[in-house]
């Protein structure tokens, strides 16, 4: 708990150290002409992406001046903590980044977040967004955010040369099956599963309720504590304590980059990460997939999709608030969506765009997203099913797990802070 709070106050006070340059570069933070846009974006790839649509917000905007508030962090592990800070203060960025789903339904309760549905209507996105999507983006009805991309969480990331020396013929379809090629992997001195940050071990933690449990299985959990109580969520708690055995917890990395390098290393043969890692491996790293890299369905998700959505917002208090919608009208245009998402390695948003502009895995990926027999669950880490509040008692329950894994007194403690957070 105390270990908590001081994290928050070091990440409040490298806020203030980080803020200030980038107010001062950007001409004090009350320039008529400016937009300050806040997101975690800061990694080679999604930083590119995000380059190119504020470049095509300027050519659009002649005059404005796009202050790239941008807080480094996987899933938004440093930015969301800074994030709190601001709100709590009453001192927005002009827009803000947040997943699509329940992540925003605690800003929108205490009137955080401007109404978008007119917005909305103006600009026809009810017209070209998935009908699934809008459902999970609409709080009692209404519009808040405008989201900017779909990703898949639920991949295994792999070096087939690595496979290949180890005389492993597949990656894994079950969990059952990695716990086997584990021991095997381990007589070979590699480690099977690479892990970075607590965020992906709860991400890790997801997919291998979603393998274990199935889709209905998995989304009972998040329609309240009966799920929690279920034998078959308590063996799937199991299971995800004995692939964490297999991982190098104890010498995690430091976020997800580096948990993937020492996969493409060889060092370790297995990472459970989202799609971002196409374009960290394919564009950044230049790396060839097949060849010296693979992806494949996380352990047991064959057909199932669980997706996530990265959306920006218009904050009640906001100082330019005509030039934020300008900068969310860019996010919710095809042309902005087509910039971003082949650089971000994600797919877009919109049912419209330029198909041809998603090539290798990024082709397949829409065609995943868009078969009707894929099956679509949202994520747990990556906002989408659980409000913040949950989460972030999930987040504690899951470290004291970590420490003692008491599989019960988790399962129990997620039941519990449910009924407490309603
Ligand atoms: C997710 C986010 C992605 C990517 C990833 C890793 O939460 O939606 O866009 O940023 O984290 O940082």
């Amino acid at each position: 708990m105390w270990r908590g709070r001081v994290g928050i106050l070091v990440l409040v006070l490298v806020a203030a150290v980080v803020a200030v340059p980038l107010y001062a570069g950007a001409g004090g933070g009350t320039r008529a002409d400016q937009v300050e846009v806040y997101s975690w974006w800061t990694g080679p790839g999604e930083e590119d992406g995000l380059g190119a649509m504020i470049a095509d917000f300027q050519a659009r905007n002649p005059g404005v001046h796009l202050v790239n508030a941008a807080v480094s962090g996987g899933a938004g592990s440093n930015a969301k903590a800074i994030l709190a800070s601001r709100l709590l203060a009453n001192d927005p960025p002009d827009s803000y980044q947040r997943h699509a789903g329940l992540e925003l339904a605690d800003d929108v309760r205490s009137g955080k977040v401007a109404d978008l549905t007119a917005l909305y209507a103006e600009q026809g996105w009810t017209k070209v967004l998935p009908r699934g999507l809008l459902d999970k983006l609409a709080i009692d009805g209404k519009l808040y955010s405008v989201p900017v991309n779909i990703h898949r969480a639920n991949l295994v990331w792999y070096n087939p040369a690595t496979l290949r020396a180890l005389g492993i013929a597949h990656p894994p379809r079950s969990w059952a099956e990695f716990l086997k090629q584990a021991e095997l992997i381990r007589t070979k001195g590699r480690t099977p599963l690479s892990i970075g940050p607590q965020w992906t071990q709860k991400h890790l933690l997801e997919t291998v309720l979603l393998g274990e449990l199935g889709p209905d299985g998995y989304e009972d959990l998040w329609r309240g504590p009966s799920g929690w109580t279920q034998p078959a969520t308590r063996a799937a708690l199991e299971t995800f304590r004995k692939v964490l055995a297999q991982s190098d917890i104890g010498s995690s990395a430091a976020d997800w980059q580096p948990q993937l390098d020492r996969v493409t290393d060889g060092s370790a043969v297995y990472a459970v990460m989202g799609d971002w890692t196409y374009s960290y491996l394919a564009i950044t790293k230049r790396m060839l997939l097949g060849q010296q890299f693979a992806v494949a369905a996380s352990p047991g998700t064959d057909g199932v999709y669980d997706f996530l959505s990265d959306s920006f917002t218009l904050p009640v208090g906001a100082r330019h608030p005509d030039l934020a919608r300008r900068w969310l009208i860019e996010c919710g245009s095809a042309t902005g969506q087509d910039l971003f998402n082949p650089l971000k390695g994600s797919i877009p948003a919109r049912t419209d765009t330029d198909a041809s502009r998603y090539t290798g895995y990024l082709a397949d990926d829409l065609r995943q997203w868009q078969d009707p027999h894929t099956r679509i669950v949202g994520s747990l880490a990556h906002g989408v099913v659980a409000d913040n509040a949950w989460n972030a008692e999930i987040d504690t329950a899951l470290g004291l797990f970590l420490r003692n894994g008491n599989t019960a007194r988790f399962a129990a403690a997620v039941g519990a802070a449910y009924e407490a957070t309603r």
